[in-house]
């Protein structure tokens, strides 16, 4: 049996905590102390190593497994076709492909838009991971994508 004098600790105790969560929150809202990212790529893909690194250093928790057959992990995904590049991460309910820049996936994680993802079709040559130091940058998009493949480019970059 809950004495009134426990009950009315323990409100006030749950209150505390309530709002100690919510200032823990306010604190970490636009940074990715919080967030950890899934990541599926190839053993033997050095960029995507890269990424990882570029990630981390963002601030993001990773996890990291390492798959041979990364069109089977793609297809299970649902990562559209046209969107497809080496490794594919995922982070809160969204997908992550390819050499997508931390910095997107911040804002992706604050505006939470109803989407699948966000994609960095191909390899473009100036992404994150991708980019040699003192190489010209080469302009390119990153997109939001739908789970049917439809997107809008959600950065240049
Ligand atoms: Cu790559
Ligand atoms: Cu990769």
């Amino acid at each position: 049996m809950l004495s009134r004098r426990s009950f009315v600790g323990q409100a006030a105790g749950l209150g505390l905590a309530l709002a100690g969560g919510r200032s823990l929150f306010a604190a970490v809202q636009g940074s990715a102390a919080d967030a950890t990212m899934t990541i599926y790529m190839s053993p033997t893909c050095g960029c995507c190593a890269k990424w990882v690194d570029h990630v981390k250093a963002a601030g993001f928790k990773t996890v990291v497994h390492e798959e041979t057959g990364m069109d089977t992990v793609k297809e299970s995904l649902g990562v559209p076709h046209d969107m497809r590049s080496c490794h594919t991460a995922q982070v809160d309910k969204y997908l992550i492909e390819g050499h997508v820049p931390a910095e997107d996936i911040r804002k992706l994680l604050a505006e939470k838009p109803k989407a699948a993802g966000l994609a960095a079709p191909g390899m473009p040559a100036s992404s994150p991971g991708m980019a040699v130091p003192g190489e010209p940058h080469e302009p390119y998009d990153v997109l939001l994508f739908q789970r049917d493949g439809t997107s809008e480019v959600f950065a240049h970059r």
